[in-house]
């Protein structure tokens, strides 16, 4: 769970410093990119040099580095992290974190971070007992942080209590089954479909839809952030895929209904958002259609339609979603097109819904499931809606 994740340890004042080189050597281990911030408390424990050669990275222990003259920045660096893990955590750098105290690199980091923050706290058994200390912990618990707790045993004090830092090996295993719980859909594989499909006319014309593909790529984003292996069969479109997405691009309706059919087996859920044309020209010009001072018939056949033959075919422990574009009569149609093309789900897009549907960073949907039970939403960012189809995907997949 681990592998690839930039993590960002945080290490404060605290003797259990010492256990930190263990804990970047086991992140290092199973295949995390760590970077390393030391307080400057921390630094009396453990030195930069130890925590640099383990993480293989620069250890951050201030904003400015006055030898180097290097700038480490507190925004970039807590946009780099997946995650971070503070630990040890003393009880000032707690109280700080509880209060918006940020007078150095690490709780500026932790400010401006939007990933999970975990932190393991290491004190005496009576600062971690005293009153403030408990509240700081529910507060930073309220702020969405998770703490892992400290264990029962000989206290450098000498004292016997709570307040001793989890050890290394439970705080990787910790972290690697919160993960695993924040990835409900790891191990399942889905496709997902994109954007336009362009029809030629001839070598340098055809016949496309304004399909931007942006629901599509967010979508896709969203499965892959809930642990899914994503392929994203994207038609023409300027999207950007996710690193985590892997990306087939196509052009015509043909090109994807051949991809849909090679990925398709292996698929345990697919979602069909392209908006895949219904029509191409029977013959494709091989040179330039030349002006004429008539008009100009084009004759169109049908293309297959790629969702209902993969409804056809679709296996039992297959989950298949469709879109639905209309713009009358709409929950008749999306209503129509989830039985005839035996989907799980369909999302229904009305075009007479303002801030709806192509090219705009919007999008008002309703879902239909299985029982024909309707889910009306609101509008909101196709990022958001993107969340609000994956939900109802997570109520019906195994
Ligand atoms: N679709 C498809 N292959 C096609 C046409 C559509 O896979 N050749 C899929 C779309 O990706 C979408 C669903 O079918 O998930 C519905 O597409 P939509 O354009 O709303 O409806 P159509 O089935 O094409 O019917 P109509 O255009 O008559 O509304």
């Amino acid at each position: 769970m681990l592998k690839n994740k930039n993590i960002i340890l945080g290490v404060c004042g605290s003797i259990a410093a010492y256990k930190s080189a263990f804990l970047v050597r086991l992140l290092v281990k199973a295949g995390a990119n760590v970077k390393v911030i030391l307080t400057p408390d921390g630094a009396n424990f453990i030195t930069p040099l130890t925590l640099a050669t383990l993480s293989k990275n620069p250890v951050y222990t201030q904003y400015f580095e006055e030898e180097t003259g290097v700038w480490s920045n507190h925004v970039e660096l807590g946009l780099w992290a997946d995650l971070i893990i503070i630990a040890p955590i003393s009880a000032n750098t707690l109280a700080k974190l509880a209060t918006g105290i940020c007078d150095n690199l690490l709780t500026a980091v932790y400010l401006s971070a939007k990933c999970p923050v975990y932190v393991a706290p290491a004190m005496d058994l009576d600062m971690w007992k005293h009153e403030t200390t408990q509240n700081n912990i529910e507060r930073i618990i309220g702020f969405g942080n998770t703490v892992i707790a400290p264990a029962n045993g000989e206290l450098a004090s000498g004292l016997w209590g709570e307040g001793r830092m989890a050890e290394p090996e439970e705080i990787v295993s910790f972290l690697d089954n919160a993960i695993k719980e924040s990835m409900p859909l790891y191990g399942k594989k889905i496709m997902v479909t994109a954007g336009p499909t362009y029809e030629a006319i001839d070598p340098v014309r055809f016949i496309g839809n304004h399909s931007s593909g942006k629901m599509g790529f967010a979508i896709a984003d969203e499965l892959a952030k809930l642990g899914a292996e994503v392929t994203l069969i994207a038609g023409p479109t300027a999207q950007k895929a996710g690193q985590r997405l892997r990306r087939v691009d196509v052009v015509s309706a043909r090109e994807m209904f051949d991809a849909c059919t090679s990925v398709f087996p292996e698929s345990d859920i697919t979602v069909m958002c392209a908006a895949v044309a219904d029509y191409r020209p029977k013959q494709i010009a091989t040179q330039k259609i030349k002006k004429q001072d008539s008009g100009l018939v084009l004759e169109l056949e049908k293309t297959t339609d790629i969702l209902a033959s993969l409804g056809a075919v679709k296996k039992t422990h297959q989950i298949l979603v469709g879109f639905a574009l209309e713009t009358n009569d709409e929950e008749n149609y999306a209503k129509g097109k989830l039985e005839k093309k035996n989907l799980d789900l369909v999302i229904l897009n009305s075009l007479n819904d303002t801030g709806a549907g192509f090219k705009s960073d919007t999008n008002k949907i309703t879902i239909f499931n299985k029982a024909l039970e309707r889910t009306v939403f609101d509008m909101k960012s196709k990022t958001d809606v993107a969340k609000d189809i994956c939900t109802a995907i997570l109520k019906i997949a195994k």
